[in-house]
């Protein structure tokens, strides 16, 4: 079933040049980009996008970090794209993420971990609300 997902390549790909690189494995794996816009996440999107977290001990130092600069957010599409997105980013952490996947070739963090793909059809629909008001 065709899907659309909300991804985030997040500051740390960014300022690293990686934009090029987590954009053409999402190509490659045969996903659409349907919308993308670079922009930087202010204090009160960084709340509403990540409300579910606001109150986790490690919410400060991400929220910090993705409002630090620009990032790209996109609407991704394809069969299963939720799904396929999350699998192609790997694990949250890094140093956990399987080699093949994103963070897994690319990162060695849980915060500067290059990319953020939604987890659920619902979060979807909500976070491309948010990104893509219009
Ligand atoms: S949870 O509680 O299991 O749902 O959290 P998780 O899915 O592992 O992570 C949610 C997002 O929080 C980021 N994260 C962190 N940021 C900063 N510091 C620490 N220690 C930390 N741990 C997790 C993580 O990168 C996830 O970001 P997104 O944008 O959702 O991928």
């Amino acid at each position: 079933m065709s899907q659309q997902t909300l991804v985030l390549i997040k500051p740390d790909a960014v300022a690293r040049g990686l934009v090029g690189e987590v954009l053409g494995r999402l190509e490659r794996k045969g996903l659409r980009i349907e919308a993308m816009r670079l922009r930087t996440m202010d204090a009160a999107l960084a709340d509403a996008h990540y409300a579910e977290h606001v109150e986790k001990p490690f919410y400060p130092p991400l929220k910090e970090f993705m409002t630090s600069g620009p990032l790209v957010s996109l609407i991704v599409s394809g069969d299963e794209a939720i799904t396929v997105v999350r699998a192609l980013a790997g694990a949250t952490d890094g140093r956990a993420a399987a080699p093949g996947t994103i963070r897994g070739d690319l990162s060695l963090s849980n915060r500067e971990n290059l990319i953020h793909a939604s987890d659920s059809p619902e979060s979807a629909k909500r976070e491309i609300g948010l990104w893509f008001e219009d």
